[in-house]
C-alpha cells in the first residue's frame, strides 16, 4: 500500500515537474524576453511629402546594438496612396481603427501619431469622404494601452474599400485590389487582410480573388467582435504603381507583374483558359479551324449604349467571329461573367463599362476598346490600353466620329471639330453619361479584322 501511494506521489511530482518545465518555463522565458530584448533602436521615421523629408525622428539607445529596427515608417510621397508600416509589438484597435506600434517605456519617448486614409485615392474627394481615418500611432507601453485579444504571427496589411464608384469593377481593381496584390504579394498568402469600409456584398463577389491573395479568411474590420488584433507587423494603406496596372520594376526582384496578377485572377475564379485561340493566316485555313474565335460585346442600356447592337453583330459574324453580347451588371455574379469572358478571345466595350473584365481574359486575346467623344484618348489609353499590354493582351483603340455618338444630335454644329472641344476637362462627366454610340459598321469592321489580324500571333 505504501509502495502504490509512493508510487502515485512520485507521478504527480513528475506531472508537477514536467508542467513546470513545458508551461511555466516558457511563459517566464517569454516574460524574460519581453523585459530584456525589446527595443534596443526606437528610431522612428515619420517621412511626408514628395521629397520624403522627414517630419520626425528620435534615437535613444546604446549605439552597440546592431540591427536598428524601425518601428514606424511612413512614406507618403506616392500621388495616389499613403503607406505606414509599423513593426515590433503592434496592436489593432478595431473599434476606433487605431493601430499601435508600441515602444518599451524606458525609452522615454512622447507618444506620436498621424492620421491617415488606407485608399489609392488619396485627392479623390468623392471616395474619401467615405473612407475611415486610421490612427497611426507609436505609444509607450503602459497599463492604459488595451491588451491583446488575438495574436497573430502573420503580418497583417489594413486597407479601406471606400465607396463613391459603388460597384464599378474598374475602381475595384484599380484602387483596391491591384494595390492590395502589390502590397501583400511579398507575404506569400500568410497575411491577414483587415477590410474597413467593405460592404459584404464586395467582399462576398471578390472572396475567391481575396483567397488567392491570404489563406486566412479576411478580418471586416466594421463586423468584427475581437476588439484588440496584435501583430508583429502592419501594413496600413495600400501601394499604388499605375492605372489598372503594375510596374514590376518596383515589386521585389519584378515578382509580381501585371500579368501575374491576372493569372491569379484567373486562377481564383478557377478559369481554364491560359491562352486565345491562335488563328492562321489565309481566310480558307481559318474556315477549317475548329473553332471560330469569340467575340464578346460588353452592353450597357443606360448609357454610353450601342445603339445598333444587332448591325455591329452581324457584321462581326460576317468577318468570322462567333458573336456573344453580355451585360455587365453592376454587381453580378463574377464568377458567372468572369468565366464567360476568359471563354472569349476578343472583348469589345465601350470606354468605362465593364472593360475592366480584361483581367479574366486568356493571354494573347485582344481588347478593342470604343471611345466616345469628349478627349478622353489618354485617360483610355492609361486605363486599358496600357494594362491590356502588360498582361499580354493585344489592344486596338477605336476612337468614335462625330456622326457616331448621340452628342452629335444634341449638339448640331456645322463644325464637327466644335463638338471635340467642348468636351473640356470639366464636361467630362456630362459627356460620358450622355452620350450613346452608333457604330459605323463600315468603319468598325476595320477595327475587328485588326482584332482578328492580332490573333494571329
Ligand atoms: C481608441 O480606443 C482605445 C480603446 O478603447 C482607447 O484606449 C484609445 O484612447 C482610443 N483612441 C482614440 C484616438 O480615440
Ligand atoms: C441611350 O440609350 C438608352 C437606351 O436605349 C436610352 O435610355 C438613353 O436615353 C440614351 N441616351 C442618350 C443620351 O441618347
Ligand atoms: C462610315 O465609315 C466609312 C469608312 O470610314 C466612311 O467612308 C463612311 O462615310 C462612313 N459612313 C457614315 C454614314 O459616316
Amino acid at each position: 500500500m505504501a509502495s502504490e501511494k509512493k508510487i502515485i506521489s512520485l507521478t504527480v511530482k513528475v506531472g508537477l515537474v514536467l508542467f513546470a518545465v513545458c508551461i511555466l518555463a516558457p511563459v517566464s522565458l517569454m516574460v524574460l524576453l519581453r523585459h530584456t530584448v525589446p527595443l534596443q533602436t526606437l528610431r522612428l521615421l515619420f517621412s511626408a511629402g514628395p521629397t520624403s523629408s522627414v517630419m520626425w525622428e528620435e534615437e535613444k539607445m546604446d549605439s552597440a546594438n546592431e540591427g536598428e529596427q524601425l518601428l514606424c515608417e511612413c512614406d507618403m510621397s506616392n500621388l495616389r496612396s499613403d503607406v505606414c508600416e509599423l513593426k515590433g509589438d503592434v496592436r489593432v484597435i478595431l473599434s476606433n481603427i487605431t493601430i499601435i506600434a508600441l515602444v518599451h517605456p524606458s525609452a522615454s519617448l512622447r507618444r506620436r501619431s498621424r492620421r491617415m486614409k488606407p485608399h489609392a485615392r488619396k485627392k479623390d474627394g468623392h471616395v474619401l469622404a467615405s473612407v475611415t481615418d486610421v490612427l497611426v500611432s507609436v505609444t509607450p507601453s503602459s497599463p492604459h494601452v488595451p491588451g491583446c485579444m488575438a495574436e497573430s504571427a502573420a503580418p497583417a496589411v489594413v486597407f479601406s474599400v471606400g465607396g463613391g464608384y459603388e460597384g464599378n469593377m474598374f475602381h475595384d481593381f484599380t484602387d483596391v485590389l491591384i494595390p492590395l496584390f502589390i502590397t501583400a504579394s511579398r507575404f506569400r498568402s500568410d497575411v491577414h487582410l483587415l477590410a474597413s469600409d467593405a460592404p459584404s456584398w464586395w467582399l462576398d463577389k471578390y472572396r475567391p480573388l481575396l483567397r488567392g491573395l491570404s489563406g486566412h479568411a479576411v478580418i471586416d474590420m466594421d463586423r468584427q467582435s475581437t476588439e484588440v488584433l496584435c501583430y508583429p507587423h502592419v501594413v496600413v494603406g495600400l501601394s499604388f504603381h499605375k492605372e489598372m496596372s503594375i510596374n514590376d520594376a518596383k515589386t521585389a526582384g519584378g515578382h509580381y507583374s501585371m500579368a501575374a496578377f491576372a493569372r491569379l485572377a484567373r486562377r481564383s475564379y478557377g478559369l481554364e483558359r491560359d491562352t486565345a485561340i491562335r488563328l492562321l493566316h489565309g481566310s480558307s485555313d481559318n474556315v477549317k479551324s475548329p473553332r471560330r474565335p469569340r467575340l464578346l460585346i460588353i452592353s450597357r442600356k443606360t448609357t454610353r449604349a450601342f445603339t445598333n447592337m444587332g448591325t455591329v453583330a452581324q457584321a462581326a459574324a460576317m468577318l468570322g467571329y462567333e458573336v456573344i453580347v453580355g451585360e455587365a451588371e453592376q454587381r453580378s455574379d463574377l464568377s458567372a461573367l468572369a468565366r464567360l469572358v476568359n471563354s472569349c478571345d476578343v472583348l469589345v466595350g465601350v470606354h468605362g463599362t465593364g472593360l475592366a473584365n480584361l483581367v479574366f481574359l486568356p493571354p494573347g486575346a485582344v481588347v478593342v476598346q470604343v471611345v466616345p467623344l469628349g478627349g478622353l484618348e489618354a485617360m483610355a489609353g492609361e486605363d486599358f490600353g496600357v494594362p491590356a499590354g502588360d498582361m499580354g493582351l493585344g489592344y486596338v483603340r477605336y476612337t468614335v466620329a462625330i456622326g457616331e455618338s448621340t452628342l452629335a444630335e444634341l449638339h448640331p454644329s456645322d463644325n464637327p471639330a466644335a463638338v471635340r472641344s467642348q468636351a473640356s476637362l470639366a464636361l467630362r462627366p456630362a459627356y460620358l453619361a450622355g452620350q450613346n454610340v452608333t457604330l459605323n459598321v463600315t468603319r468598325f469592321s476595320g477595327a475587328l479584322s485588326l482584332a482578328l489580324e492580332l490573333l494571329h500571333h
